[in-house]
This record gives C-alpha cells, sequence and structure tokens, in this order.
C-alpha cells in the first residue's frame, strides 16, 4: 500500500460492505436499521478513489452479517457493491450484491392508489427493468420507479436526495 492510500482500520468480525456507489453510505447504514444509537460499532468512508470507479463508499459493520434480503434492498442503490464477511479478521466470504428479478416486500409503491398502499395489501412486488440506472415497475399499478424514489422513502436522510 502506497502511503497515500486510504487507511481505515481493518474490522475483526462483521461485514465490510465495499464498492458502495459515492455518496450512498448513509442511506445504506438507513436501510439496515443502524442509527448509532443501539452501540453497533461501524465506520464509513465516502468519495473515497477506488480502482474500479472513480470514486466509492465504503461501510465496515462490526458483529453484523447481512440477511438475503438486506443484500437485496443494498443491490437497489448500489448494483456494484461487494459483500465481504470478515472472520478473525480474514475475509472468510466475498460476493456481489445481486437484484433479483422480481423484488419483493420493499420499498412502497409511489402511486397512493396502488392496491399495494391499500387496506390489507398484497406484498409490494416489482420487476426490475433496469438495475443501473434503476428501474422497477409495480406488478399490481405498472408504475415506474427510479432510484430517487427508492432513497426518499428513507426518511432520515431525504435531505441528501435534494
Ligand atoms: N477488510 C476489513 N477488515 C478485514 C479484512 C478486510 O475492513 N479484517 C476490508 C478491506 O479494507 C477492503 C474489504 O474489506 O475494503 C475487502 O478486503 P480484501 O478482499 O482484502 O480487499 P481487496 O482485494 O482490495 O478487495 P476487492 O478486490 O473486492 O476490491
Ligand atoms: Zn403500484
Amino acid at each position: 500500500m502506497s502511503s497515500n492510500e486510504l487507511k481505515v482500520s481493518k474490522i475483526k468480525e462483521g461485514t465490510v460492505i465495499d464498492h458502495v456507489n459515492a455518496g450512498m453510505a448513509l442511506i445504506v447504514l438507513e436501510m439496515l436499521g443502524i442509527t448509532g444509537t443501539e452501540g453497533t460499532v461501524a465506520t464509513l468512508s465516502m468519495n473515497v478513489p477506488s480502482k474500479k470507479s472513480t470514486k466509492k463508499d465504503i461501510v465496515k459493520i462490526e458483529k453484523r452479517f447481512l440477511h438475503r434480503n438486506e443484500i437485496n434492498q443494498i443491490a437497489l442503490i448500489s448494483p456494484n457493491a461487494t459483500i465481504n464477511e470478515i472472520k478473525d479478521y480474514k475475509v472468510v466470504n466475498k460476493f456481489q450484491v445481486e437484484l433479483p428479478d422480481v423484488v419483493i416486500g420493499f420499498p412502497k409503491c409511489i402511486n397512493p392508489r396502488c392496491i399495494t398502499n391499500a387496506r390489507e395489501p398484497p406484498k409490494q412486488t416489482y420487476y426490475v427493468k433496469s438495475i443501473n440506472p434503476l428501474k422497477i415497475r409495480c406488478k399490481y399499478c405498472n408504475i415506474d420507479m427510479n432510484q430517487s424514489d427508492v432513497v426518499k422513502q428513507l426518511t432520515k436522510f431525504q435531505g441528501l436526495t435534494k
């Protein structure tokens, strides 16, 4: 490692979400329900140089391993992210996030009249039409949603999406 490369502590056990789209780290934390007040140990790097693209974010979370649905949610806003599972300081598992052809249960449909926003709704279901830029189509009302529609639903960091 040359002296001008980024140096951030390695983690002992947990998950490193690497190659996150630049500027999306806080959104990733929000999606994972991490606010900081629960005591999670996490390290963020935002807009740092990357070999694969010009800039990236990195999210390191101690003592947390992600479920498939959490990984799919990250894929919605950061299709090139890699998940690195760390045990005893070593990367024991590395894989790309992958957006399935059909996304179920998240996000909310932006059409207020959609049946998924009614009482006793069926689970949200979207067909993925394009990954980058993101375009998903509601199975029930056919409306298309993009990445900013998804990010806007994450209330805390709405200011970032302007
Ligand atoms: N990492 C970490 N703690 C560890 C091991 C790795 O925080 N104990 C981080 C590294 O800093 C890096 C990511 O996990 O951001 C992946 O580690 P590694 O596979 O060693 O790095 P690269 O080979 O550079 O990854 P890639 O090829 O996926 O870019
Ligand atoms: Zn709909």
